[in-house]
C-alpha cells in the first residue's frame, strides 16, 4: 500500500496530540510538520526527531490537518492557498470553522471533523462531517479509525458537538479539580487528594458500557439516607443540573459566534 503524506500545520495541543496518536502508523504514513513557534519546533524535534518547518512550502498530495487557532485561519488561507494542491483533502478540527467557509478560498474535498485530545492516547471520539461522497484516499479507514471511535455528524450539530467532546475532557478535568479542593479543605493533603481524584478517574470508565446509562451508575453507588445520597441532594438544591446545561450552552454559543466570525457574518 503507498504510503500517505500527512501534513499537521499548529503544533499546539492538538497537533501535538495527532503527532503522538499517529506515532505507530509510521509504516502507513509520510509525516510533514509545520509550526510559527521557534520553542515548540524544538520539542517537537527533541521528543520525536521529526523536523518542523516554520511554513508551509507547497503541498501537492495526501492530507492537511489544520491545528491552528481559528483566529489565524482566514490569514493562513490569504497566504497559502494557492500552496496546496486541489487532490488535498483538508481535514480540520478548527472549532467553529465550516466547510462553506473553507470552499470560499478551496476548490478541495474538506473532511470537517471535532477530535478531543484523547486521540494521542488513540481513545479519541471523533466526529465528522463532509463535501463529499464516501471515504476520500481511506484516510477515515487507514487513519482516523486508528485514533479513536469515528461517527459522521450533521454539521448543523457540530456546535454542540464541539461543547460536549471537543471541550469535553476539560468538564471532567475541572470537576476532578474541584473534588480535589473539597478534598483539602476537608482535611486531606493535595498530594492525598489528587492520589485519590486521580485513581477514581482512572478506574471509573470499566463501569461505563453502552447499554448502561449514567443515571443507572449513578443508583448503583447511592443507597438510601446515606452518604452518596446527602452529596446529591446538595448538588441538586445546588441547581447542578443548571449549572452543567448553561456551561454546555455557553460553549455551544461561542462556537457558533466564531462560525459567523471566520464567515464575516
Ligand atoms: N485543544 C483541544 O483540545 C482541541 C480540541 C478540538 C479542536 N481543537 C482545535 O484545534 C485548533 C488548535 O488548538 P490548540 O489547542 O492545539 O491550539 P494551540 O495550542 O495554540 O496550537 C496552535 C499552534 O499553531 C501555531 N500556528 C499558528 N499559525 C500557524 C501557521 N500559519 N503555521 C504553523 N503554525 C501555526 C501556533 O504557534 P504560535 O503560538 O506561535 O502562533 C501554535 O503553536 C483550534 O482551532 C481548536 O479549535 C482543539
Amino acid at each position: 500500500m503507498e504510503k500517505m503524506d500527512i501534513h499537521i500545520v499548529g503544533l499546539g495541543n492538538l497537533g501535538s496530540a495527532f503527532l503522538k496518536g499517529l506515532r505507530d502508523l509510521i509504516e502507513k504514513t509520510d509525516i510533514y510538520l509545520y509550526e510559527e513557534s521557534e520553542d515548540v519546533r524544538q520539542l517537537i524535534q527533541e521528543n520525536y526527531s521529526l523536523t518542523p518547518k516554520e511554513s508551509v512550502n507547497m503541498i501537492s498530495k495526501g492530507v492537511l490537518i489544520l491545528c491552528i487557532k481559528p483566529q489565524n485561519i482566514n490569514e493562513f488561507f490569504d497566504i497559502y492557498k494557492d500552496k496546496i494542491a486541489k487532490d488535498v483533502l483538508i481535514c480540520t478540527p478548527i472549532a467553529g470553522l465550516e466547510i462553506k467557509t473553507i470552499e470560499k478560498y478551496l476548490e478541495n474535498n474538506v473532511l470537517r471533523i471535532m477530535p478531543n485530545l484523547l486521540i494521542q492516547d488513540k481513545t479519541g471520539f471523533i466526529p465528522f462531517t463532509s463535501n463529499y461522497e464516501g471515504d476520500y484516499l481511506n484516510f477515515i479507514h487507514n487513519i482516523l479509525e486508528n485514533l479513536g471511535t469515528v461517527k459522521e455528524v450533521d454539521e448543523s450539530m457540530f456546535a454542540i458537538v464541539t461543547a460536549l467532546s471537543g471541550s469535553g475532557p476539560a468538564w471532567f478535568y475541572e470537576l476532578s479539580n474541584q473534588l480535589v479542593n473539597a478534598g483539602t479543605k476537608l482535611g486531606l493533603s493535595l498530594k492525598d487528594s489528587e492520589l485519590i481524584v486521580q485513581e477514581l478517574l482512572k478506574a471509573l470508565p470499566s463501569l461505563v458500557h453502552e447499554n448502561e446509562t449514567f443515571e443507572n451508575l449513578v443508583n448503583k453507588v447511592m443507597s438510601p439516607g446515606g452518604t452518596t445520597e446527602a452529596g446529591l441532594n446538595s448538588l441538586n438544591n445546588a441547581s447542578f443540573d443548571t449549572i452543567i446545561f448553561e456551561a454546555i450552552q455557553k460553549a455551544t454559543q461561542r462556537s457558533t459566534e466564531i462560525s459567523k466570525e471566520l464567515n464575516n457574518e
